[in-house]
């Protein structure tokens, strides 16, 4: 059985050996990072600068409720919003592992140029068990390029320190148990963010559509757990297909958009099965998304398919 309590002791120690300077953590306030964070944070204090970074493919409102993340935790932090050059650099862009590469990189630049100014000489990511599995090796097929591994330019010059690389989800979820952090049970969200959940070329026009369509599927599946109506899934969201498909509005013929409902139970991340959500749960979805995005979605689709064969994000 794991041992969350043993492991932070064990962390924290093998931290203060490892890391003899400045360091910055990649912080996007989801479990992994933020229990990273606080585990560094333990170790060397002040020395640790949590920067998050505003990409321009967050949640609705996520970038306010991170920056108050970071103060509560009392956390010495950078904010940097890089939306206009993660946009700019995926103009054009559809293969999911290109971008995946991209925004990779992206990360990496920003966090090497608060480095330089900072005098900073490590960096520290949140890096999990699943993320470097499926990022592929000599062992093994890549599935995808978590943006963390994969995605990390080669001739990179800060060194990498991953705290939380063998661990699983919900060993990672028993750890920020026992730090008592309040994102511990938080659904995961990926690195990359909206930009692969729109598949095809992530504009900023077509992430406004996805962000509302995940905002959405969130609050109406969070209600209807809290009222008892349904299990509350592992993972819940919303991917914005590039087909368009007619159907009608009003009296008038609509040519827009598919959003397709994605929500499963998992326990690492390894595997899942879909969710079986009631389904006037998922009508009450579509007709909000059709609802308030009007001309441009008239279609939704839930998606039926387990890990493996799918996997649980569709980039
Ligand atoms: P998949 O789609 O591979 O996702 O079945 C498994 C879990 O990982 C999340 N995910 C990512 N997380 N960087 C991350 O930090 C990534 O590049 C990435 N890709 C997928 C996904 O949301 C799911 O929880």
């Amino acid at each position: 059985m794991f041992k969350s309590e043993k492991f932070i002791e064990e962390t924290i120690k093998k931290i203060r050996q490892d890391i003899k300077g400045r360091t910055l953590i990649a912080f996007s306030g989801g479990v992994d990072s933020t229990v990273c964070a606080s585990l560094v944070n333990k170790a060397i204090g002040d020395n640790l600068i949590a920067v998050n970074v505003d990409t321009g493919y967050m949640r609705k409102n996520e970038p306010e409720s991170i920056k108050k993340l970071m103060e509560h935790m009392k956390l010495n932090y950078r904010f940097i919003d890089a939306s206009d050059m993660f946009f700019e650099s995926l103009k054009g862009v559809f293969d999911p592992e290109e971008k995946r590469k991209i925004i990779g990189e992206n990360f990496i630049r920003i966090f090497e140029n608060v480095a330089k100014d900072e005098k900073i000489e490590y960096l520290v990511q949140g890096t999990i068990a699943p993320d470097w599995i499926e990022s592929g090796d000599d062992f093994r097929d890549t599935i995808k390029s978590h943006h963390n591994v994969g995605g990390l330019p080669e001739d990179m010059n800060l060194k990498l320190i991953e705290p939380l690389r063998d661990l699983y989800k919900d060993e990672v979820r028993k750890v920020a148990r026992s730090l008592k952090l309040i994102v511990s049970e938080k659904q995961p969200f990926p690195g990359p963010g909206l930009a692969i959940r729109i598949l095809g070329e992530a504009t900023r026009e077509r992430t406004q559509i996805v962000r509302e369509a995940c905002d959405i599927v969130e609050k109406e599946i969070e209600n209807a757990a809290k009222n008892n109506n349904m299990e509350l899934p592992w993972q819940y969201f919303a991917v914005l297909l590039p087909t368009k498909s007619v159907g009608v509005q009003g009296d008038k013929r609509a040519y827009g958009f598919v959003i397709a409902i994605r929500a499963v139970q998992s326990i690492d991340a390894m595997t899942c099965v879909f969710s079986k959500i009631p389904s006037d749960i998922i009508e009450k979805i579509s007709n909000k998304i059709t609802n308030n995005l009007g001309n441009k979605i008239n279609r939704v689709v839930y998606d039926i398919t387990n890990k493996p064969p799918g996997t649980v994000e569709w980039e």
